[in-house]
């Protein structure tokens, strides 16, 4: 079996489950050590599965990534547990959207709060981190299709994952000298617990049945179908393995052609 993670620490934001959780278990069956962080109090039912599964290579730290207070004292804890951290898939993230002339400050400050905020003081706490303890990691930040266009109904979605793809530029610039790479994934549409709200907020604003976006999402993907967590894994285990060590400062798509750039 390959292992391009082999003794390797990866910390995971919003592995509770989705996107986050697939890539727990392709950092751990590349042979990472991982921590999964996500909000709530306790290890989701797929984090529970992933320590049975992986004994000893798993663990679970409850933290917001928007009480930007919490964030330090969990990269300690992470560390004292399994070491210097080798990769951050920086991934929370929530989604809302209305109308641009409906939406208001409130759905602005929460968006941008996990999105953009949480993103940013994660990323920064655990670069830090790896340059105090010399570690040439690699930051995977997750962007979106939605941070590569605007969209009517879904701007300040958009626009927290555009911000996302700039500061993956920035952060892959400021850390060149310390040789730790910063790269993005954009994904397309991909089937989570996520498209559930997403599905049933098109509903409403589109006056469309329930389950008809997700539908028509997953038909209009040059490929032809939605895809699975398990999509975005190869590419977040490659860009995180010693195989990209030349790539930084880029957002990968991947979205079965949906974007082109
Ligand atoms: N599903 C898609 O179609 C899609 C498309 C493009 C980009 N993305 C991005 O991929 C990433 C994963 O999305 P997903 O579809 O798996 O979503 P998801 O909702 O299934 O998972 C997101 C996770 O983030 C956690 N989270 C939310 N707020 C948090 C906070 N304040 N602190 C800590 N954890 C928090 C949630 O509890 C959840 O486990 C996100 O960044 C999302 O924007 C998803």
């Amino acid at each position: 079996m390959s292992t391009p993670l082999a003794h390797q620490h990866a910390l995971l934001t919003g592995a509770g489950g989705g996107i986050g959780a697939a890539v727990a278990r392709a950092f751990a069956t590349a042979g990472a050590k991982c921590t999964v962080v996500d909000i709530g109090a306790s290890a989701s039912k797929d984090v529970q599965q992933l320590m049975a599964d992986f004994p000893n290579a798993i663990q679970y730290i409850a933290c917001d990534v928007t009480d930007t207070k919490a964030i330090k004292p969990m990269v300690a804890q992470a560390a004292s547990t399994f070491g210097p951290i080798h990769t951050l898939f920086n991934n929370a993230a929530i989604f809302d959207m209305a109308p641009l002339l409906e939406s208001n400050e409130a759905m602005y400050d929460k968006i941008f709060s996990v999105n953009v905020k949480g993103a940013f003081f994660v990323m920064q706490a655990v670069l830090q981190h790896m340059v105090d303890s010399g570690t040439r990691g690699a930051v995977v930040n997750m962007a979106s299709q939605a941070g590569r266009r605007g969209e009517a109904l879904v701007s300040h979605y958009c626009a927290s994952k555009a911000a996302i793809v700039s500061y993956t530029q920035s952060a892959a610039l400021a850390m060149a000298p310390h040789h730790i790479r910063v790269n993005g994934i954009s994904p397309g549409v991909i089937d989570t617990p996520m498209w559930a709200s997403v599905d049933a907020l098109f509903a409403k604003y589109e006056n469309l049945p329930i389950g008809e976006k997700k539908k028509q999402v997953g038909l209009a993907v040059p490929l032809g179908y939605m895809g699975s967590p398990q999509d975005i894994c190869g590419a977040a285990v490659f860009l995180a393995s010693p195989e990209a060590s030349y790539i930084t400062a880029q957002t990968l798509n991947v979205d079965g052609g949906n974007v082109m750039s």
